[in-house]
């Protein structure tokens, strides 16, 4: 019998090339009069930057900006971005970058209506239920297309002095607007192009085989793995193909709604990697998804025949293990053909840190979602691969 589940996607996503333009109309609609932009040092020196500015000053809408968040965000970013937003007597915020601004800037919405320190609402630690109040509202503008954290209630957080990451979720933290123009991603390098949308795939994938009960947030994975089997490689080719940016932002986002269902193995041991070896996020999803799947391919094979499909596979004529093999053969020759390098090794990473990644990756909640369960010695195994390539 099915569960009782509430199903909800409350985030309203302005869409399309000249979308940002619509950005004065959001505010005026959340009626809010004074953003802290919340962004990255680099991202505040490029062009494009310079181009939402425009927007704001075009609209005489004033703002205050927090230009400090790290790549992978500490919790001392977000004290330093919330002392902002209180100085400059700010009622919204606008987090624009890639998932670092956009997950400080939910923090920021936190702590400047809670207070305290943001590890204080970390969820491992029932935080989640500590947040009482009313946030103030957040729009969200990602210039990447992967983490989809403009349609996600969680922020990922580094605790500075445990060097950890924690989440702290709620869902006052979703944004109340989504503004996803693909013209704010033509610039983006062709490495970070190919990281962060094997990010987006594999939200959609992980979430697909994620065993909660959401229907709804099942079709929207599958319809994003195609958005993004099909456009990743021609994004990262061409990287002005406006059609191929814009699906990606579409699959980007659609994984994070998708990801209501939670993740799994992938995602912890991208977590632990990120942590130990400062590794991409994305870079670090794309090396292990496949010896996840490998990992998983007898409790996953009806999901993982249906991400074969979505490469065009003509999976009528095959047994469904034979299709997830396929599937499989499919992701390792897309990292190929966008230049993933085939290892973690490659990378860097080192087997004297395999215990600490191991015991960080199991202490990770996202694998108790994936859909064969996990040991240390799994994961263990698992990261082996991932290393060997
Ligand atoms: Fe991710």
């Amino acid at each position: 019998m099915h569960p009782i589940t509430r199903f909800s996607f409350p985030t309203t996503i302005i869409y399309g090339p000249g979308a940002l333009g619509e950005l004065p109309g959001a505010l005026q609609e959340l009626s809010v009069r004074k953003p802290l932009v919340v962004t990255d040092a680099g991202f505040a020196g490029t062009g494009t930057y310079q181009m939402f500015i425009e927007v704001l000053d075009n609209a005489a809408i004033p703002y205050a900006q927090y230009a400090g968040v790290q790549p992978n965000p500490q919790d001392k970013d977000v004290k330093e971005a919330a002392y902002a937003y209180k100085e400059s007597t700010c009622d919204c915020i606008i987090g624009i970058g890639g998932g670092s601004p956009m997950d400080t800037a939910k923090a920021v919405a936190v702590l400047s209506a809670m207070g305290g320190s943001i590890g204080d609402y970390d969820i491992q630690e029932g935080g989640g239920s500590r947040i009482t109040s009313e946030l103030p509202p957040v729009i969200a503008i990602p210039t990447t297309a992967g983490t989809g954290s403009e349609v996600g209630k969680c922020a990922v957080i580094t605790s500075s002095s445990q060097g950890r990451k924690f989440m702290v979720c709620h869902p006052g933290m979703l944004p109340k607007r989504a503004i996803l123009d693909p013209q704010l991603t033509v610039s983006l390098p062709a490495h970070l192009t190919a990281a962060t949308g094997m990010d987006a795939l594999t939200h959609n994938i992980e979430s697909l085989t994620s065993p909660e009960f959401h229907p709804m947030c099942d079709g929207i994975a599958v319809k994003g793995i195609e958005l993004a089997v099909q456009n990743l490689e021609r994004a990262v080719q061409d990287p002005g193909d406006i059609d191929a940016r814009g699906f990606m932002m579409l699959a980007s986002m659609m994984g994070a709604v998708a990801f209501q269902k939670d993740l799994g193995a992938c995602h912890s041991l991208s977590h632990a990697l990120s942590a130990v070896c400062a590794l991409q996020h994305g870079l670090a999803n794309a090396v292990c998804l496949v010896p996840v799947m490998q990992f998983n391919l007898d409790a996953a094979s009806r999901q993982y025949q249906i991400v074969a499909a979505c490469f065009g596979v003509r999976t009528q004529d095959m047994s469904e293990k034979e299709a997830a093999m396929a599937a499989i053969e499919r992701i390792k020759e897309l990292n190929r053909s966008i230049g993933i390098p085939a290892s973690l090794k490659e990378l860097g990473v080192r087997k004297d840190q395999f215990d600490e990644i191991v015991e960080k990756a199991y202490r990770d909640p996202c694998h108790a979602t994936n859909p064969k369960p996990c040991t240390k010695e799994d994961l263990k195994l698992i990261l082996q691969n991932a290393w060997e390539g």
